[in-house]
């Protein structure tokens, strides 16, 4: 991960850190950081600010740094500014997104989350609407097939009589705008997930939607309905690879989004969250597998990258009695064949494929990290 420079920081300042009790038991400090902004801090973090609560996100001022030209001594001492955004217990949020989301949020402007597979965009967008107390509406547009499918979806029933009579139902995204204006005092955010996998002919529906004339054509009552400033709209594009690979939206309609990449999380973060979901697998087994998933997310020869799902799905394996039983490397090394390699084309016994690429650099960190 990466370090801080004393350079980098200044008085007046305002990062994100997490405090806990300081170990140094006789410093006139209650509470220290490592961190700031999900950064190692060159020097100590320290306070006593009693509005802080150890182990809970929050924004700090800095109040001084303490020989600053020492590498070896002094501290940055802070005081509390502010509850982190969106800090929700369980759910890493890399600083610099949740900061540029909140000043998205507060603006309005439409987001478009980039990023590669599994890297958290849809619970990012679950957890801001959870934190911001918004309703969110989720659709899926990998579904779509028609432009008029974003907003009303055909139904045939059989009549009294028998004969078939078609009916127009509304989504939830036409829905929300009605209930939108109804109810002003509610906000509501509108998740376009897979925004790439939808036909070009279908996102093109959604340009007044988007652009500042935020209207939307209402296919049941033949008209044009304006949506009301509380909607707002939020979309999720999944890159193949996070360096090669477009996803396909023309430049356009891009323009109507302000556009944020997200990213894996860092891998002591995806070491804590695994192991807190999975609390009898040790931390040496849970370090081994995180470093196998970024060995195979950093790889030049993998066009694609290793989700999230798939460290987790590795330690439901692990942690089954049916495997736990058994000790040696052979479970660690057939568990990350099936879920890590198994995501990729071809087989792991295949060197030419993508999987045995992925088996081969798999196989090397595990060479490296057995003890
Ligand atoms: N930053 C994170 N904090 C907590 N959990 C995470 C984080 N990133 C990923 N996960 C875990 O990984 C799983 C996949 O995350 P999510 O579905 O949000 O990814 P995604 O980027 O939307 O993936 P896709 O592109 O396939 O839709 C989630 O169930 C979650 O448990
Ligand atoms: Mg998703």
């Amino acid at each position: 991960m990466a370090k801080l420079d004393v350079g980098d920081l200044k008085v007046g300042q305002v990062l994100q850190a997490t405090f806990w009790p300081n170990p140094k038991e006789d410093s006139r400090f209650t509470l220290r950081a490592t961190h700031l902004d999900g950064q190692r801090a060159p020097k100590a973090v320290l306070t006593s600010d009693p509005k802080i609560v150890a182990g809970a996100p929050c924004m700090v001022r800095i109040v001084t740094i303490e020989k600053p030209e020492r590498s070896d001594h002094g501290y940055i001492e802070v005081a509390y500014e502010g509850p982190a955004p969106f800090a929700i217990e369980g759910i890493y949020l890399d600083p610099w997104v949740a900061r540029k989301l909140q000043v998205l949020l507060e603006s309005g402007l439409n987001i478009l989350l980039d990023g590669p597979q599994g890297s958290g965009k849809s619970v990012l967008v679950r957890t801001l609407a959870e934190t911001l107390g918004m309703e969110l509406v989720f659709y899926n547009c990998g579904a779509v097939i028609e432009a008029s499918d974003f907003f009303a979806t055909i139904q045939v029933r059989a009549s009294e009589s028998g004969s078939p009579v078609t009916d127009f139902v509304k989504t939830e995204i036409l829905e929300a705008i009605e209930s939108a204006s109804e109810s002003p005092d509610k906000r509501y955010l509108v998740f376009l997930d897979e925004l790439n996998r939808c036909p070009e002919t279908a996102r093109n529906a959604l340009m007044p939607m988007l652009d500042s004339f935020r209207r939307v054509y209402h296919p049941i009552e033949a008209r044009f309905v304006p949506i009301p400033d509380n909607v707002q709209f939020v979309a999720a594009v999944n890159r193949g690879s996070s360096f090669t690979a477009t996803f396909g939206i023309d430049a356009a309609q891009l323009d109507r989004f302000a556009p944020l990449q997200v990213d894996y999380l860092p891998g002591e973060e995806e070491v804590k969250l695994l192991r807190r979901r999975h609390p009898d697998l040790g931390r040496p087994v849970i370090e081994r597998l995180v470093s196998v998933a970024s060995a195979i997310r950093q790889s030049d020869e993998l066009m694609r990258g290793l989700s999230v799902r798939a460290t987790e799905e590795a330690c439901i394996y692990l942690s089954h009695p049916l495997m736990s039983a058994m000790s040696g490397e052979a479970v660690l090394h057939e568990v990350i064949k099936s879920s890590f390699c198994g995501r990729f084309e071809g087989r792991w016994d295949d060197p030419t494929s993508e999987a045995g690429a992925a088996w081969h650099v798999a196989q090397r960190v595990l060479r490296e990290t057995k003890d």
